[in-house]
């Protein structure tokens, strides 16, 4: 089974940006356990991150015929980009969506998400570990279906 991993923009700086928000994990770090957790359940991981709205849609319809399973990080994106959501519409590949903050003790700004009503399932606010969870769930989901 394939599983792809979406960081839309900013988070490359993790570990280093607003720490307090984001935490001290750096998105090597992440992408390195996720992979390991990966092998661990003889799924191939994939990781891509993009400040560019364009390369993360691109990404989204390469894996039409590859991928099963997405999980992403939208950032910023989360809450402005109509093509992104769009983009996962059309493939139809069931994703999760996960935040490292809780966008909903944040500003009103973070509360939508154009993204949540499509997911299978949204995580925020549990900081890296979410994504460790979202994989989790993205396993059992594969080996159900
Ligand atoms: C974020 C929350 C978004 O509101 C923000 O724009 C981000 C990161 C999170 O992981 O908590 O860049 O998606």
């Amino acid at each position: 089974k394939n599983v792809l991993v979406l960081h839309g923009p900013n988070l490359n700086l993790l570990g280093q940006r607003e720490p307090d928000i984001y935490g001290a994990t750096t998105l090597n770090d992440i992408n390195a356990y996720l992979t390991q957790q990966a092998e661990a359940a003889d799924c191939q991981l994939t990781t891509l991150q993009s400040n560019a709205e364009t390369a993360l849609i691109e990404a989204i319809h390469n894996a039409r015929t590859s991928v099963d399973f997405i999980i992403i990080n939208p950032a910023a994106f989360t809450h402005t980009s109509v093509a992104l959501r769009d983009a996962l519409a059309a493939v139809a590949i069931p994703f999760i969506e996960v935040h490292l903050s809780n966008v909903h003790r944040r500003e009103t700004f973070r509360h939508h998400s154009y993204f949540s009503d499509l997911a299978v399932g949204v995580i925020c606010g549990l900081g890296a570990q979410g994504y460790e969870l979202a994989l989790q769930a993205a396993i059992s989901h594969l080996n159900k279906g």
